[in-house]
């Protein structure tokens, strides 16, 4: 949500920073900008627009500029419309500081108030600006000391990062709650909210904890606590395909994360399971074992997709362990008066590891005495920091926005989870090993769907009429449901609700007829025959239905009046299957409506407000 990038070095700034803003995109894309300066001449290119990245590229073309350092921003609003004026990088009354801010600043009217008291102006509606002003208003000989004192002041999260005309050649950067990860090359310097935005650069790396500052300059970066004291930190190196951040042909980001999910089933998998014994290996659950075999209980908290994982976490949990399972969104939980003691795990399931409802849910857990894990994909992440331990999803980034590798990625290692607590639980070698063997087999059973993609397109086009679905499955098969419906919504911009079937005839039914199609999820399975009774009351009211199939059922093909055929599986993993068909149809939906795919309008891709 929101990102930030800032180079100081020995190349002209400005291609780094528009490039890297580029890479960061995908955490905001309502207005961009950009402060950059040539030491040498004292040039200065300051520019901001409304809009994505490349309405900025344009502005930035027609400015001449060698600037050896800058800083630059790419906006999710949370204060104030996405506007030029609102568009980072802000500025001070003396127009001399830029400052560029992901977070909230939350006491941002009283240190507003009391700054327009003192004499300051104001020319936008941004919690940011304050923070600008109150450097100022703190300058007295030190950068560094006027920023430490602004942020002793200052309530709410950020990840900054700071220049001042008088000082040159210095960047201040510093975060609570929103991620700043330095990357250091050979006399250049950088920082930015995720690795990704600079790894052509460098791939060694300095992770910033939270109340942390850093001072770039060209020939070093020191860390230090916001008191100002020093401290060490050395660089670690980070392995990266850059490949995975390029679209490889595909149309869009989304096509190909959802094309390389056989891949992303066996990175998740990979050295992780030993079929003779029927177990599961996790090297990240290692040290708290002990305490994991001891938990009674166990709660999932995660948002949106990654909250849909955790629902079919609590369905395989139910079904492979004895442990009572529950599952809350992140932004819930913290508010429910629960016991948690010593026998609880929370499990935070997090994509990007920076989501800070879910961040928000694992303290409250924390500071209730629970046992806190992470399954997680950004290494390094402040989630994968915070918890006792956990699991990485090893799935490479996943630069759309809306999530599908990594759904997939979340419910294949919940299931290695599940078998690793199930097998010290009474689960049996024999349960173990066919999970295992079916495990194994689902790369090969999603590229199946994957070849058929032609087909779903076609479906895809032909309901393009319509502008409301519904999406039903039970059992394993609900949040699947869920999680179809949110693909279509999310990034067609067309209303789809998600429910367990069971359900639609207690409401939802009253909307059916022949304008709502609905999305039956109904592969074989100890629910298949109440799913086709729904489906019956579906045709019976006139509505048109997609049915997710398994390969051979002809009888479905009689009732409905589109059929997506799958391979079938065993329960537990067949929803990790019949999550396949569903992606791609919402893509090539949403494609047909000529939808911006990769950035869907309103969202970002790590959401850091709460
Ligand atoms: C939807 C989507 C979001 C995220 C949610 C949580 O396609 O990607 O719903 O799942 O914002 O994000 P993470 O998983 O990063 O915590």
């Amino acid at each position: 949500m929101c990102g930030i990038i800032c180079y100081i070095g020995k190349q002209n700034s400005i291609p780094i920073l528009m490039e890297g803003l580029k890479r960061l995109e995908y955490r905001g894309y309502d207005s961009a900008g950009l402060a950059a300066v040539n030491s040498k001449n004292k040039d200065f290119v300051f520019v901001k627009s409304v809009g994505k990245v490349n309405e900025l590229e344009k502005k930035v073309k027609s400015q001449d500029g060698n600037c050896d350092y800058g800083i630059a921003h790419t906006r999710w609003a949370t204060h104030g419309k996405p506007t030029e004026i609102n568009a980072h990088p802000h500025t001070d009354c003396s127009g001399k500081l830029f400052i560029v801010h992901n977070g909230i600043i939350e006491n941002y009217e009283i240190l507003k108030s009391d700054l327009i008291e003192k004499g300051h102006k104001f020319v936008s509606d941004t919690d940011t600006e304050v923070l600008a002003h109150l450097i100022e208003e703190n300058l007295d000989g030190s950068f560094e000391e006027a920023v430490r004192k602004a942020l002793s002041l200052v309530e709410g999260t950020f990840g900054i990062a700071v220049i001042h005309k008088d000082f040159p050649r210095k960047i201040i950067v510093a975060r609570r709650g929103s991620p700043i990860i330095l990357g250091i090359g050979e006399d250049e310097y950088i920082a930015a909210s995720d690795i990704n935005a600079f790894i052509r650069y460098t791939n060694k790396v300095i992770y910033l904890n939270d109340n942390e500052m850093a001072l770039l300059n060209d020939k070093n970066i020191t860390i230090t606590d916001l008191n100002l004291k020093e401290i060490a930190k050395e660089p670690e190196t980070i392995e990266w395909d850059y490949t995975e951040n390029e679209k490889s042909g595909f149309k869009h980001f989304m096509l190909k994360e959802i094309y390389e999910q056989p891949k992303t089933v066996e990175n998740a998998i990979r050295g992780r399971l030993i079929e003779g014994e029927g177990i599961s290996k996790l090297g990240g659950l290692e040290p708290v074992l002990d305490r994991i075999l001891n938990l009674k209980r166990l709660t999932f908290v995660s948002c949106g997709t990654s909250f849909y994982a955790g629902l079919y976490g609590k369905y395989i949990f139910e079904m492979l362990t004895d442990l009572d399972v529950d599952v809350d969104y992140a932004s819930e939980f913290r508010y429910r008066n629960l016991k948690l003691s010593e026998y609880d795990g929370v499990v935070a399931i997090s994509q990007s590891g920076e989501t800070a409802d879910t961040l928000a849910a694992l303290r409250e857990a924390k500071r209730k005495g629970a046992l806190v894990l992470g399954l997680v994909n950004v290494v390094g992440s402040t989630i994968a920091k915070e918890t006792d331990a956990g699991v990485y999803c090893h799935a490479g980034p996943e630069i759309g926005v809306a999530s599908t590798k990594i759904f997939v990625s979340q419910c294949v290692i919940l299931n290695l989870i599940a078998l690793l607590l199930g097998r010290r639980r009474g689960l049996s070698i024999f349960d173990g090993m066919n999970l295992i063997k079916e495990i194994k087999k689902l790369p090969e059973n999603i590229k199946f769907v994957l070849d058929n993609g032609e087909n779903i397109r076609g479906i895809a086009k032909k309901y393009l009429p319509f502008k409301n679905f519904l999406y039903i499955g039970r059992h394993l098969n609900f949040p699947i449901a869920m999680e179809g419906a949110l693909k279509l919504k999310e990034i067609s911009y067309v209303h789809a609700e998600g429910y367990p079937a069971g359900e639609m005839k207690h409401g939802p039914i009253s909307l059916i007829d022949e304008n709502f199609p609905t999305v039956a999820i109904a592969t074989d399975g100890f629910t298949y025959e109440k799913m086709i009774s729904n489906i019956q009351e579906i045709k019976a009211r006139s509505g048109k239905v997609i049915a997710i199939a398994t390969e051979g059922n002809k009888e479905i093909k009689e009732i409905v009046d589109d059929v997506i055929y799958v391979p079938k599986t065993i329960d537990i993993l067949q929803p990790i299957i019949n999550v396949i068909p569903l992606q791609l149809f919402a893509y090539y939906f949403a494609d047909f409506k000529g939808r911006d795919i990769d950035k869907p309008r309103n969202l970002a891709k790590s959401v850091t407000v709460e």
